[in-house]
């Protein structure tokens, strides 16, 4: 399973006193240091963190995997098209939300979303969308043509009890095996945290994890590389875990 880190928040930063420092593409390598097999970034329409130049220059030293964030906006995909991230996860995005709230509506934007996929695609982008566990939203990103579907954890990172956090578990499972079925291939991603994703990894085969916020808030205290590197050891400790108890299970 991969980690895909989501530096923004590095970019918040600057961006509070619109200065050089922290700069977004230092923490990128660090957090490549540190084991992260994807940088995201979202470019978002009011740039609020992430900047086009920071894109820029996250294209030319990116070696793993870059994925931007963004909207299906005109400007955007103009500027995504002509840099050529390794992939774009589209998102839904509203001016005054804090941070990305909910999946994407790809069963009431059909024809919009596929005309953009089309673009991103001929670009040699890949196409991942943002939705929530939903049947007719995922069977409709495999119709618009996306490659991938970032499954919305958001409201199971938001589940305050076991019962609750159980069922979450459960939809995203639907979610995922739906999306397997028709040929899709799933990440998943938000509200995730320290605490909470080591029951992410052993209950749902994705290949990405999209981690940004917990990672970056340890970061100050502990470095990006360290705070990147202990979600990845976290990753790879119940992935294994995992793997055991099926194994158990084949006896
Ligand atoms: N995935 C998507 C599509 C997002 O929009 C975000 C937030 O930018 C994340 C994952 C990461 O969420 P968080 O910052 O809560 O870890």
């Amino acid at each position: 399973m991969k980690l895909g880190v989501n530096i923004d928040h590095i970019a918040t930063i600057r961006q509070a006193r619109k200065t050089f420092e922290p700069d977004p593409v230092t923490a990128a390598s660090l957090a490549t240091l540190g084991g992260a097999d994807i940088i995201t970034v979202h470019l978002r329409e009011d740039r609020r963190h992430i900047q086009d130049r920071d894109v820029r220059l996250l294209k030319e030293m990116v070696f793993t995997k870059l994925n931007l964030e963004m909207a299906a906006a005109r400007d955007i995909v103009d500027i995504a098209v002509e840099i050529k991230p390794d992939q774009v996860t589209l998102v839904p995005e509203r001016r005054q939300e804090i941070t990305t709230e909910g999946g994407l509506d790809v069963v009431s934007q059909k024809e919009t979303l596929a005309e953009v996929i089309k673009r991103l695609k001929n670009a040699g982008i890949l196409v991942s969308l943002f939705i929530d566990p939903e049947e007719s939203q995922i069977s409709v990103s495999r119709d618009v043509g996306a490659q991938y579907i970032e499954l919305h954890t958001g409201n199971y990172a938001l589940a305050r009890d076991d019962v609750s956090r159980g069922k979450m578990i459960e939809k995203l499972q639907m979610g995922l095996k739906t999306a397997q079925k028709l040929g899709l291939q799933v990440n998943a991603g938000h509200g995730l945290t320290y605490h909470n994703t080591g029951l992410i990894v052993e209950s749902l085969d994705v290949e990405e994890l999209h981690i940004g916020h917990s990672i970056i808030s340890r970061s100050v205290f502990v470095g990006i590389q360290k705070a990147v590197s202990e979600m990845k050891e976290l990753i790879i400790r119940h992935s294994s875990q995992k793997q055991q108890s099926n194994r158990k299970d084949d006896y």
